[in-house]
């Protein structure tokens, strides 16, 4: 069976950051004979959860129509996940959030992300090197963890307050281990 990856990003900004690291893995993963899946949240209108404990009453995770219940069947048949984002208010951008709390479903139904594997690409306006990315460093760490992922790395980008900083900057190659540990 072809292995999927799913990529989940969370920037309305096509020419952006998010977008370019995205269109790298998804390009790399491509020729390494993946199916690649690709969400860009930002743009799309996926809200909260309700906590309203309707899961999986209709069959589906979430009884909400809105886009979610497509990324969840993403997500089971993948074995590879990617996040790729900004980092918004030292955290994940509301939209991306909103999928993450939507993953409620699956954590109540037992639907984990055993097995799979999972990595973090960011990029944030901050010159600061170490603390801007605590907090979504954090919130991935656990979330993924709890939810039985296995978290292969990140990879994060300063200064790149510029749609175009991580294309002008990023060295050649300088993606290959992280993408080699998650596509292996
Ligand atoms: C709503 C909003 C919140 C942001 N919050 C932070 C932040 O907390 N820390 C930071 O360093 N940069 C912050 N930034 C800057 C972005 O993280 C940065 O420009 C990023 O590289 C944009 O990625 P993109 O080109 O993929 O959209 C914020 C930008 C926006 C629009």
């Amino acid at each position: 069976m072809q292995k999927q990856l799913t990529i989940l990003t969370g920037s309305a900004r096509r020419n952006g950051n998010a977008f370019y690291l995205a269109d790298l893995l998804e390009n790399d993963a491509k020729k390494m004979g993946y199916e690649v899946k690709r969400f860009d949240v930002g743009l799309m209108n996926i809200s909260g959860c309700l906590h309203c404990n309707q899961c999986y009453k209709n069959g589906k995770p979430c009884i909400k129509d809105d886009g979610f219940n497509e990324i969840a069947l993403a997500l089971k048949e993948s074995s590879s996940i990617a996040f790729v984002t900004p980092l918004y208010w030292y955290s994940w951008p509301s939209q991306l959030k909103s999928v993450i709390d939507r993953f409620f479903s699956l954590y109540g139904k037992g639907e984990l992300f055993t097995g799979k594997k999972t990595a973090l690409l960011s990029s944030c306006g901050d010159e600061e090197k170490n603390k801007p990315f605590d907090g979504l460093i954090y919130s991935y760490e656990m979330s993924m963890d709890l939810m039985g992922a296995t978290r292969v790395g990140t990879a994060l980008f300063y200064n790149a307050d510029e749609p175009d900083t991580v294309k002008k900057t990023l060295k050649k190659g300088a993606l290959d281990k992280l993408e080699k540990k998650l596509l292996a």
